[in-house]
């Protein structure tokens, strides 16, 4: 049974990797700082190490008590908007906190490091008709973005100079339950806890003033869970890869989607254009998918993400 050490495994995204990780057999453990997870997240019987991965000796006890054979990095600073603040912070934990990640991941002699990066940022501006390739240019606009991809050059340097295997995998816009309205992509837990407490939701226009908002490639967390483990086993042929469904979603269109689902009228106030939001980014996932990595559509993924928040009521229930 391998070892696999999920960073950020108290989080949205970490807790559903452990879970699929889980039921591949796979020995699993959590690093996080609860900064933003929950100890509820962690299941029962999986050991959960709070620790900040911007303190290298507390990483490196972790790793010595631990022993990963595989590493999944989800522990992030996830905050576009944070990063955009205090680029800083987003330095210290995105980069500073990720090498000390990968440094004790070497030293370990682990077999592979899985990294979430982020699809929805790194590639820049996405025009109309076009879905971003794997090796397009990066236009990284805010310090996040910037921050997700100088990591993968580090993974890319650490593969080089020590022989550590990593596979990246850049996110579309991720939601589903548990989600973390803080998080890079917060839109559909934000939604949905409005719509639950009666409140206005608002919806903010695109940059060319289009009232539907920005267009996202939105993913299913769950999907991205399972194409996670399938990394982490080495399954996966390739190091770098899209993780979306290659399908454009505005930002009404998951308001009206998590409406129905939830079957309530939604109160809508229009927002102005955010400073610094993309108006499109879609993903090409054809290199997932000759993979044979499957995704459920946009439809079904709403309903269960509005089912589980009218069922759990807050988002730091643990609920699946
Ligand atoms: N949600 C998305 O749509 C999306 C898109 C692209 C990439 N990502 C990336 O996926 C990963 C998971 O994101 P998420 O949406 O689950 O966010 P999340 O905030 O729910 O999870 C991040 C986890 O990292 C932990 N953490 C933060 N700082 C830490 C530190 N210094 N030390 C240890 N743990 C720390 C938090 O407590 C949290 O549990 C992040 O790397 C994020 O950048 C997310």
């Amino acid at each position: 049974m391998q070892r696999l050490l999920v960073t950020g495994g108290a989080g949205f995204i970490g807790s559903h990797i452990v879970d699929a990780a889980l039921a591949r057999g796979l020995d699993v453990a959590v690093l996080d700082d609860l900064s933003e997870g929950r100890r509820e997240h962690v299941p029962h019987g999986v050991p959960l190490f709070v620790a900040d991965v911007r303190d290298a000796h507390e990483v490196e006890r972790v790793f010595r008590e631990f022993r990963p054979e595989v590493v999944s990095h989800q522990a992030a600073q996830a905050s576009v908007s944070v990063s955009v603040r205090d680029p800083l912070l987003d330095a210290e934990v995105n980069l500073i906190g990720g090498l000390n990640v990968l440094r004790a991941a070497r030293d370990a002699g682990a077999q592979r490091v899985v990294f979430a990066s982020s699809g929805g940022t790194v590639y820049g501006e996405v025009p109309e008709g076009h879905a971003a390739l794997e090796d397009d240019p990066k236009r990284p606009i805010s310090p996040y973005a910037t921050s997700k991809l100088a990591f993968e050059t580090y993974l890319e340097t650490f593969r080089v100079q020590y022989g550590l295997p990593y596979v990246v995998l850049r996110y579309g816009n991720v939601y589903g339950p548990r989600q973390n309205p803080h998080g890079e992509a917060g839109v559909a837990a934000i939604f949905a806890l409005r719509l639950l407490a009666g409140e206005p939701v608002r919806v903010n226009a695109a940059r060319d003033g289009n009232p539907a908002g920005c267009v996202r490639d939105y993913v299913f967390v769950r999907d991205v869970a399972r194409v996670n483990v399938t990394a982490a086993l080495g399954e996966l042929g390739g190091d770098v890869f899209n993780v979306g469904t290659g399908v454009g979603s505005t930002t009404r269109d998951v308001l009206d989607g998590l409406a129905s689902a939830l079957d309530v009228e939604a109160r809508v106030t229009a927002g102005e254009y955010r400073a610094g939001d993309l108006q499109r980014c879609v993903l090409n996932v054809s290199r997932l998918r000759t993979q044979g990595q499957t995704f459920v559509s946009f439809e079904e993924g709403v309903r269960e993400t509005a089912a589980w928040f009218r069922e759990a009521g807050r988002p730091v229930t643990r609920f699946s």
